[in-house]
């Protein structure tokens, strides 16, 4: 068996890989179906815009589920697809029951903290490994989610 995937990359490498971006496969739901719940059960004067600067969020989460997931498949793994497995590894825990606005909020802050952290680590093993296609993929998470971050800060001052 070659040792090397159909990507050019060492298979070892894209093993440890594809295991790291299924962690973070399993942060990205847990996180989606926070974000949902916020959208849901937010209560207050700032309804509204909450309620909709939620759906922004959760969609875009949505968005990147899928890409995350088809990085494993492009890396010749298979994504975990149940929710059992995704509660038993995610460090992003479910959030239920919260309706405040700016605990909603602080609930997103930092579950984006905790997606920041884990694509540092994947975009640090990519780069060793050469993999240019994870690494970036994080890139681009890292910068557009660490802006969200300053965003959602803002608004608990
Ligand atoms: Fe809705």
């Amino acid at each position: 068996m070659s040792d090397i995937n159909a990507i050019g990359l060492h298979t070892s490498s894209a093993n440890q890989l594809a295991e790291k971006l299924n962690e973070l496969l399993a942060n990205y739901q847990i996180f989606y179906m926070n974000a949902r719940g916020y959208h849901w059960n937010v209560k207050g004067p700032h309804f509204f815009e909450l309620h909709t600067k939620f759906e922004e969020i959760y969609t875009d989460l949505l968005a990147k589920v899928d890409e995350v997931a088809e990085r494993i498949l492009t890396l010749g793994h298979e994504p975990l697809h149940a929710y059992s497995d995704y509660a038993k590894i995610s460090r992003i825990q479910e959030d239920t029951h919260v309706h405040e606005g700016t605990e909603c909020v602080r609930g997103l802050v930092q579950g984006y903290q905790a997606l920041l952290e884990l694509q540092r680590e994947l975009n640090s093993m990519a780069a060793d490994a050469d993999d240019e296609g994870t690494a970036s993929q994080m890139s681009d998470y890292i910068r557009e989610q660490e802006k969200t971050v300053w965003m959602l800060s803002a608004y608990l001052g």
